[in-house]
C-alpha cells in the first residue's frame, strides 16, 4: 500500500517571517494529522531554517525546491544535498519545469541531482511533464519517457520510499487548468510502466504524484484516480486554509 503524500512547493515566495507564520498556521490546522498522509513543506532556501524549527516536533517534513549535483567544491552560489540534510531537509524537488524552462536544466543534470541526493539521504521528488506544444504535437509520452529514462539511468534504489515521481503537465501549472482524471490516470499508468522498465519490480511501490493547479475543489477527484499517490501543490499551498483542506481531504 503506497502512503499518500502531499508536497507544498512555495516557490520564490515569502520572507522568513511570512514563511514561519504560514508554517505555524499549517501546523495548527494539521495538529491531529492522520498518519495516513505524509506532508512536506518546501520553502525557499532562505526560509528552510525557520520552517524547520516550526515543524521539527511534528509529522510534517522539510523539503528543498532544488539541489546541486555535486557534494562539495568550487561552485559559486549552489547548495549541496549534504547542506540540505544538515539543515533538516529530508526531501528535494528535482527537475521542476520552471527550472528546466527558465534555467535550462537538462535531463542529465536532473539525473546527477537525483543520484547525489540519494547518496546524501534526500528523497527526490522527480518532476516530469510535457509542455503545451509537445502535447499538441502528440509527443507527451515520448517526452515523459525520455525524461524518465535519462533521469533514472543507472539510479540504484534501495527502497521504493527513497524516490517519488511527480507528473506535472507544464500547461497545467499555475493556470487553474488541471489535467482531467482520465488524462492523469493514463499518464500515471504510463509513468509506472516506464519506471518499471528501468527500475524493475520496486517501481510498483514508488509514489507518483500529480501536480498542476491542484486545489481543495479538485483534490478528491484527482486522488480517486488509480495510480495517483498524492499531489505537488504550488499556488494553493501558499494559504494555510487551502493547503490544510487539501491535506485533510487526502487523509480521508
Ligand atoms: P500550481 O503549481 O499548483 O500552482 O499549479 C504546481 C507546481 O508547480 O509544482
Amino acid at each position: 500500500m503506497r502512503k499518500r503524500l502531499i508536497v507544498a512547493n512555495w516557490k520564490m515566495n515569502m520572507l522568513r517571517r511570512e514563511a514561519k507564520e504560514l508554517a505555524e498556521r499549517i501546523i495548527n490546522l494539521l495538529n491531529d494529522l492522520r498518519s495516513s498522509v505524509d506532508v512536506v513543506l518546501a520553502p525557499p532556501y532562505t526560509s528552510l531554517d525557520v520552517v524547520y524549527r516550526v515543524v521539527r516536533e511534528s509529522k510534517i517534513q522539510l523539503g528543498a525546491q532544488n539541489v546541486f549535483w555535486e557534494a562539495w567544491g568550487a561552485v559559486t552560489g549552489e547548495i549541496s544535498p549534504y547542506m540540505l540534510t544538515d539543515i533538516g531537509c529530508k526531501w528535494a524537488i528535482i527537475g521542476h519545469s520552471e527550472r528546466r524552462n527558465i534555467l535550462r536544466e537538462t535531463d542529465i543534470m536532473v539525473q546527477k541531482k537525483i543520484k547525489t541526493s540519494l547518496d546524501a539521504g534526500l528523497t527526490p521528488v522527480f518532476c516530469v511533464g510535457e509542455t503545451i506544444g509537445e502535447r499538441e504535437k502528440g509527443k507527451t509520452i515520448n517526452v515523459i519517457e525520455s525524461q524518465i529514462e535519462i533521469g533514472l539511468k543507472d539510479v540504484k534504489l534501495a527502497d521504493s520510499a527513497n524516490l517519488v515521481i511527480a507528473y506535472e503537465p507544464v500547461w497545467a501549472i499555475g493556470t487553474g487548468n488541471n489535467a482531467t482524471p482520465k488524462e492523469i490516470e493514463h499518464l500515471h499508468g504510463v509513468i509506472r510502466e516506464i519506471t518499471g522498465g528501468i527500475l524493475g519490480q520496486i517501481a510498483s511501490d514508488i509514489r507518483v504524484l500529480y501536480g498542476g493547479s491542484v486545489n481543495p475543489e479538485n483534490i478528491k477527484e484527482i486522488l480517486a484516480t488509480p495510480n495517483v499517490d498524492g499531489a505537488l501543490v504550488g499556488g494553493a499551498s501558499l494559504r494555510a486554509d487551502s493547503f490544510g483542506k487539501i491535506v485533510q481531504l487526502a487523509g480521508e
